[in-house]
């Protein structure tokens, strides 16, 4: 492991390498960082890759990339909040990240999005005003055989409809 860590921070790649383990997203973005030849310099696209199946950039997430592109996180998180067009953890107490790849779009994920941009009055990219929820895309998320999929708080549902969709936001609204 990265020498280069103290100790709680080498806790919390620890919990993403596990973490990283269970979801197929993670396994996705190593194949991307492979066929860069886990170069450093490709950070950039690395992050877009990242970006693409999370909807956002989480700590872990950017640990677990310092980590395999044996790169300090400093550095990682430096390029991650230099440039306006990467979003780091959004504010809200919940996040929904909707899948907007081509399989979950012909599966009806234009109507699952459009159910939550009504329910909870905020566009992709926002925040409610009560910081409870914010709302993201991604595209492909690796889990086409279960399309539409939507991550709520970082856990990735299958077959996703408006209805099942109302329901998880009201729930959240609720503080
Ligand atoms: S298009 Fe949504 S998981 Fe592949």
């Amino acid at each position: 492991m990265n020498a280069m860590l103290t100790t709680p921070t080498r806790k919390r790649l620890q919990t993403a390498l596990e973490h990283a383990s269970g979801d197929k997203r993670f396994k996705i973005l190593e194949v991307h960082m492979k066929k860069h030849l886990f170069r450093q310099d490709a950070l950039i696209q690395v992050l877009h890759k990242a970006q693409e199946l999370f909807g956002y950039l989480e700590d872990d997430l950017l640990l677990f990339i310092a980590h395999k592109l044996k790169l300090p996180p400093s550095r990682v998180y430096g390029v991650a909040t230099f440039y306006h067009f990467f979003t780091l953890k959004p504010q809200g107490k919940h996040t929904c990240v909707v899948c907007m790849g081509t399989a979950c779009y012909v599966k009806g994920a234009d109507k699952v999005i459009a159910a939550i941009q009504q329910q909870a009055k905020i566009q992709p990219g926002e925040t409610t005003p009560n910081n409870q929820i914010s709302l993201l895309t991604a595209r492909c998320i690796g889990a086409c055989g279960i399309s539409p999929a939507v991550v709520y708080d970082g856990v990735v549902t299958p077959h996703a409809t408006p209805e099942s969709a109302v329901a998880r936001i009201e729930q959240w609204m609720t503080p």
